[in-house]
């Protein structure tokens, strides 16, 4: 036998061996995952936000690119400026709505809140450095979305590994609407594109949780 085979039986025999060693409280975590958008003043453990972060590294990538880069923010000073840099463009777009202004004030007034009353912030950006290179721009903007959906798996990662280590975690867009204003903010380089807000901590409260669609409303083809 070739060595090449042999590895890769030896990978087979062993992940069917490694299947009853598996976490039986997976599912727990998926379900019990939570969106958090108030949480105590309590620190996070830098133990705890390594392990989280340890966690968007182990998600799935196209080719194996990676195509995350991670901030992280724990400092007041620091979340301050990226909420009121945020909030600057968030302003302008609300005001272009024609949202009134009480609504606009209330709604900055909330996410500034939930940026300064998290303990701590991941910014997950995307880079697309390592990505693949073709000639067509359809399979470039293929390439693009695999590295966007990949960011979303090592942010699902990210927070079920904060729930399962007793935390909780949120999720907020507002980055991917002000990508250029973010990454100035907190002096990242240009080959970073901030795209997702996790905010960490301890929940202050149990959150409503959302209703899920039966799973046969989800199915559209089982053959
Ligand atoms: C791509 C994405 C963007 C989201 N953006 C926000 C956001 O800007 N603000 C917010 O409060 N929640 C945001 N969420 C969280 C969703 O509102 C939440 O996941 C959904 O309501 C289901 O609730 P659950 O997470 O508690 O199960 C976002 C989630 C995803 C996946």
């Amino acid at each position: 036998m070739h060595d090449e085979q042999g590895r890769v039986r030896g990978m087979v025999e062993s992940s069917q061996a490694d299947r009853g060693a598996r976490p039986a409280e997976l599912e727990a975590i998926i379900r019990g995952r939570r969106s958090v958008r108030r949480f105590r003043p309590d620190p996070v453990p830098r133990d705890a936000v390594e392990r989280i972060l340890e966690a968007g590294r182990w998600a799935p990538s196209p080719h194996g690119s990676q195509p995350w880069r991670f901030a992280v923010l724990t400092r007041p000073e620091i979340k301050a400026r990226l909420a009121e840099a945020m909030a600057e463009a968030w302003l302008h777009n609300l005001a272009m709505d024609g949202e009134p202004e009480e609504i606009i004030a209330k709604r900055l007034a909330g996410s500034r809140r939930r940026l300064l009353e998290a303990p701590v912030l991941i910014l997950l950006c995307l880079y697309l450095g390592d990505l693949d290179r073709y000639p067509d721009p359809e399979r470039q903007a293929a390439e693009t979305t695999m590295a966007i959906q990949s960011l979303g798996c090592a942010a699902q990662n990210m927070l079920l590994m904060a729930y399962s280590l007793g935390l909780d975690g949120g999720w907020m867009c507002a980055p991917l609407f002000c990508p250029d204003v973010a990454r100035a903010a907190l002096g990242l380089p240009e080959t970073v594109i901030p795209h997702a807000l996790l905010t960490i901590g301890y929940a202050a409260a149990d959150p409503r949780r959302r209703e899920r669609r039966p799973l046969a409303e989800l199915i559209v083809k089982d053959a």
